[in-house]
């Protein structure tokens, strides 16, 4: 299996320390949180992991560099998730669209303590046949106009709506950075423009393939942690630092 981890993204809401510091390579205990997010990936069985990146990032390259099966490709403008998951394409090797094979993506700056959510999302896909799996995460009613929301019927996503008002959202269930996702995914996000924000968003070229694919949605039981902000990042910090 193939794992993409995007983490070219700006860091804005973690200025100025991201200025230097790409968030991703935060300490969490001694060790940088991009490498628990790479030791999940490979631990559920990627044994190739295309990390992606961007200029000024480079300490993230001279970190892994030379670990096994881990590769790094360019992201040159920060147009989005969609997009920077689009980059990984480049790599080397990497799946083509009809292949047939599944993409982990992991979200550079989201950490899961408690559980290995890679590997639940890929027993959920087993279990339902080799469908594509989101993980989710239930999120207080007030805040899912902070996420990407899910609408299931059973456990199949039959709907993705992007930051909703509270009484717009279909549920409680938001998109908590993994997605388990056939290469088919590629084709659509390289001819997607860009959505909400102007930015190319991974979630719309999923939502466009919900009528083409079995796409089952996974309550992972561990919780998120979004190092993307100190707040989010003190409390990664209380729940994995003294492990690690
Ligand atoms: P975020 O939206 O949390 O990251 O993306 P950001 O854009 O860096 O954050 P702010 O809003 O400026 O603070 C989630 C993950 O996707 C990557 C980020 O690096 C992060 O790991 N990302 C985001 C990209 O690789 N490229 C992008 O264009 C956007």
């Amino acid at each position: 299996m193939t794992a993409v981890i995007p983490a070219a993204g700006r860091g804005t809401r973690f200025l100025p320390v991201t200025k230097v510091l790409p968030k991703e390579m935060l300490p969490i205990g001694s060790r940088p949180a991009l490498e628990l997010v790479i030791d999940e990936a490979r631990d559920a069985g990627a044994e190739r992991i295309v990390v992606v990146i961007s200029r000024g990032k480079e300490l993230i390259r001279e970190y892994f560099e030379g670990a096994p099966g881990v590769v790094f490709v360019y992201q040159e403008e920060q147009l989005g998730l969609g997009h920077a998951v689009l980059q990984a394409a480049s790599a080397p090797g990497f799946p083509g669209t009809e292949s047939g094979e599944k993409i982990l993506v992991l979200l550079g700056d989201a950490l899961v303590a408690g559980c290995s959510a890679s590997r639940e999302m890929l027993a959920v896909s087993v279990a339902n046949g080799g469908a594509d799996v989101i993980g989710l995460e239930r999120v207080p009613p007030e805040k899912v106009s902070r996420y990407g929301i899910a609408e299931l019927d059973g456990g199949r996503i039959v709907a993705l709506v992007e930051k909703p008002a509270p009484e717009e959202a279909p549920s409680d269930l938001a998109i908590a950075g993994r997605y388990l996702l056939d290469a088919a995914i590629f084709k659509k996000l390289a001819t997607q423009g860009p959505g909400r924000g102007g930015e190319v968003q991974l979630t719309d070229a999923i939502d466009a393939m919900l009528h083409e694919r079995t796409v089952f949605g996974c309550v992972y039981s561990g919780r998120r942690q979004d190092i993307g902000n100190p707040r989010g990042y003190f409390k990664a910090l209380e729940a994995m630092g003294e492990n690690t």
